[in-house]
């Protein structure tokens, strides 16, 4: 009996070690379905993404009289943005704002000045957008240089 209440208690201190606790908001388990990237294009110029947006090496037709807070998707990165990421700068644009721009540039009071298209966007249109968006990221480790010991 005690060696049993031992044994748990370890399995639960292991767990809780080891970061295995599933709160009800854990994304564990969670997995959309493949995206189309060719089809994410179109929807990036129908929706008007461009508006904001440049993702470098890509041409998009010109929107008169755009005068948008530009931020730029893909190029270089010395992260690799993950899905995960992606998703939620779609959907939950507020929850964090892009690095390298000022606060107030991309955002007002901590809202992002970007629109909330969940009450449209469909869930294939969200995965689409994703797989176009996702390979745009080139990520370079940075290197650096230390200067040598004398
Ligand atoms: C009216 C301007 C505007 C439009 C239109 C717009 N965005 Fe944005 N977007 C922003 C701003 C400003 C930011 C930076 C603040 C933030 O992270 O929410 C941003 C951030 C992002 C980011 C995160 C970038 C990063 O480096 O973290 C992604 C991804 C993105 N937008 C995708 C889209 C897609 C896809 C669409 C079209 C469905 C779109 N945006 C339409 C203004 C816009």
């Amino acid at each position: 009996m005690a060696n049993k209440t031992l044994a748990l208690s370890f399995i639960a201190l292991l767990f809780i070690a080891t970061g295995c606790t599933r709160t009800a908001t854990s994304p564990a388990g969670f997995r959309l379905p493949d995206g189309d990237p060719a089809n994410g294009r179109v929807v990036f110029v129908a929706m008007q993404c461009h508006q904001c947006h440049t993702i470098a090496g890509e041409n998009f037709p010109e929107i008169p009289n755009a005068d948008p807070p530009y931020v730029q998707l893909g190029g270089t990165v010395s992260r690799v943005k993950t899905y995960g990421e992606l998703v939620s700068a779609i959907i939950n644009p507020s929850h964090k704002l892009a690095d390298g721009y000022a606060a107030e540039q991309v955002s007002d009071n901590g809202v992002s000045k970007m629109p909330v298209y969940n009450d449209y966007m469909t869930v294939r249109e969200l995965t689409d957008l994703v797989v176009y968006l996702q390979p745009n990221y080139n990520v370079v480790v940075p290197q650096h240089h230390y200067p040598p010991y004398y």
